[in-house]
């Protein structure tokens, strides 16, 4: 999207020409991907009764997975994220158990802990079934061990597969300079009941055998994609040489609010694309006090910033961070947020509970077992997540130029934040809100489309008419998302094959003297006013 950093865009595309015909990154720009802990999704009973600590095993498996993909499918996802797959440690530590799969000791050795490799290999060949393509996350940073002993801490390395020896790794200091690359680079992360020894991943023996295992593990393991963890406490060298050796997209968590940051990572050529952490902060803010149009700013800072803004991952939840709904559990912001998630530019991600409005804080308690809700589709968050990863697919396949065309605001104000994405004929026009479910009725004038388009709200599948300028009035009412499409559009689709036409809401959440319609209207009037003041 920076025409100045041309060059260096047509390096980074050579660097990850590797990128294999199977799943490349226009593939996988297409599509939208559930994220699950592999330990919390399912078990390979499918019991939900035996009740498990938050830091301990609580026995999800590959089989209980495969067994469950209705569930993801249903949900029109057409690509997951899983847990890491190679053996951890096994010891019960002061920090709690390996069920994330982060404490890498043997690199070459399967997860037992999720099942065997014919479970996982069951899996695989049932997610090709489906078309769902399969990112899996991976440890670069370090290998892991336990200790009680005080810091510095005594690691075995011949414990290690491979890197089985001391020199692989950065001498231990302990990361306290948080804004310091070199810092943050060669010392190592989290001294607490686990040593999470730092790979000397300047070294060109370190890199040769991680390039070599990448590519096994890959081939091994069926990858389509591959998640990088900490990829921002790695060397920037390491990476480019990493994803390519892969021969498979990637994404590199750069836990970075900051523009330059964050988008440094696609102008060096250093990784294809990132989980986008650049508008995460400012859309939970915009729900929680803060402004839409701190959404926007960011938004069009890491389109003018980042080479690709279509190979982000779109993002609310993720198991690093407090459940949106520890903080605010209102359940039309939570839609509010679902829908820009999966209408924004980039790659949607909903991370496993999200659609269940899982309210777990910090880690670990935002990883809580899916099973606790009981894989419920009529979640009114299961509903929308599936109606708009439909009504999205179905955009792209008409048109596919819908992909990579940018969106563009066609209202904004503190409270709202309207966008038009696609090219005419396929476009979405949607409006997220944060007046919460105690918002009150009123219209909004949209713009997007053209005069006297026959237009659907295919959350709630109903029907307006554009007016001579191509405006719409958006029937707003308890904070809902109002997505918008052609009627014509959605054709083919199965969404909305019945409709009614759009009317003002009625006030609900008043308590002592309910307003008719009649003022509903009126409000609505005032309202805009005021929007249009703001
Ligand atoms: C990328 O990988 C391919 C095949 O593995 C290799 O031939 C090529 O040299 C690599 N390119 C870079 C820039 O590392
Ligand atoms: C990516 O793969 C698709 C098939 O899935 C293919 O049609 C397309 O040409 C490929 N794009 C690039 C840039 O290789
Ligand atoms: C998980 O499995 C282990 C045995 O592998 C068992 O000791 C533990 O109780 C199980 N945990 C739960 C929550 O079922
Ligand atoms: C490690 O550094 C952090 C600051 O980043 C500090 O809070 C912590 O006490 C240190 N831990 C040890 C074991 O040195
Ligand atoms: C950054 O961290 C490195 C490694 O810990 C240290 O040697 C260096 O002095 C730090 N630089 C600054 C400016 O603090
Ligand atoms: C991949 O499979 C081969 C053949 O079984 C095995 O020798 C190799 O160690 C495996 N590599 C990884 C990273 O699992
Ligand atoms: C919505 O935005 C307004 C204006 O910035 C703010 O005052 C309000 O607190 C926000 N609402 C929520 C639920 O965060
Ligand atoms: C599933 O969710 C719907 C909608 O919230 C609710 O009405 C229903 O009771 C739930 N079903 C179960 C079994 O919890």
């Amino acid at each position: 999207m920076r025409t100045s950093v041309l060059n260096v865009a047509a390096a980074a595309a050579l660097a990850f020409s590797g990128i294999a015909a199977a799943a490349n990154i226009t593939e996988w720009k297409s599509r939208s991907v559930y994220q699950l802990m592999v330990d919390r999704y399912a078990r390979t009973d499918g019991s939900t009764t035996a009740t498990c600590e938050a830091h301990l095993f609580c026995n999800g498996t590959w089989k209980g997975l495969q067994n469950n993909l209705d569930y993801i499918t249903d949900m029109g996802f057409t690509a997951i994220q899983i847990s890491p797959v190679v053996k951890n440690i096994d010891d019960h530590t002061a920090v709690g158990d390996a069920y994330h799969g982060y404490w890498s000791v043997d690199n070459y050795a399967i997860n037992e802990r999720f099942g065997s490799k014919q479970d996982y290999d069951d899996l695989v060949a049932e997610l090709k079934k489906r078309d769902v393509l399969l990112m899996v996350d991976v440890v670069v940073n370090n290998m892991v061990q336990a200790f009680t002993n005080p810091v510095p801490p005594k690691v075995d390395y011949k414990k290690f597969n491979p890197f089985n020896d001391e020199k692989y790794f950065h001498p231990y200091c302990n990361v306290t300079m948080w804004e310091n690359s070199t810092d943050i680079q060669k010392c190592w992360l989290y001294p607490y009941g686990v040593a999470l020894a730092d790979l000397d991943t300047e070294r060109s023996d370190v890199v040769a055998e991680m390039s070599k295992w990448i590519k096994q593990l890959v081939s091994n393991y069926s990858i389509d994609g591959l998640r990088i963890d900490a990829a921002k406490h790695v060397n920037d060298a390491f990476l480019p040489t990493f994803v390519n050796a892969s021969g498979v997209f990637a994404w590199g968590e750069i836990l970075t609010g900051v523009t330059i940051d964050m988008c440094r990572y696609q102008e060096k050529g250093l990784l294809p694309g990132m989980p986008n952490y650049l508008e995460f902060y400012p859309l939970n803010s915009a729900f929680n006090g803060g402004s839409m149009q701190d959404v926007l700013t960011m938004k069009n800072e890491a389109n003018t910033g980042c080479t690709d803004i279509f190979a982000l991952g779109s993002f609310i939840e993720n198991h690093d961070m407090p459940r949106f709904a520890s903080v605010n559990d209102d359940l039309s912001l939570a839609k509010n947020a679902m829908a820009y998630i999966l209408l924004n530019d980039g790659i949607p991600t909903v991370y496993q509970g999200q659609e269940q409005h899982f309210k777990g804080n910090s880690t670990p308690f935002n990883r809580e077992p899916l099973w606790d809700s009981g894989y419920n589709k009529s979640a009114p968050l299961y509903v929308q997540t599936a109606t708009l990863n439909k009504l999205r697919s179905h955009l792209i396949k008409k048109t596919p130029e819908y992909l990579e065309s940018a969106s563009v605001e066609t209202l904004v104000d503190r409270n709202h934040l309207c966008l038009k994405k696609g090219p005419a004929g396929g476009q979405v026009v949607y409006c997220i809100s944060n007046k919460s479910s105690t918002g009150d009725p009123y219209t909004l004038n949209v713009g997007g489309f053209d005069a006297g388009d026959a237009v659907v709200e295919v959350l709630g599948c109903t029907t307006i008419n554009a007016d001579g300028t191509g405006t719409i009035l958006s029937y707003q009412n308890q904070g809902e998302p109002k997505v918008y499409v052609l009627a014509s559009a959605l054709q083919g689709s199965g969404l909305c094959t019945t409709t009614t036409a759009a009317k003002p809401g009625v006030k609900v959440n008043s308590g002592a003297s309910p307003m008719g319609m009649t003022s509903g209207v009126a409000m609505a009037a005032a309202l805009v006013a005021a929007a249009v003041l703001v």
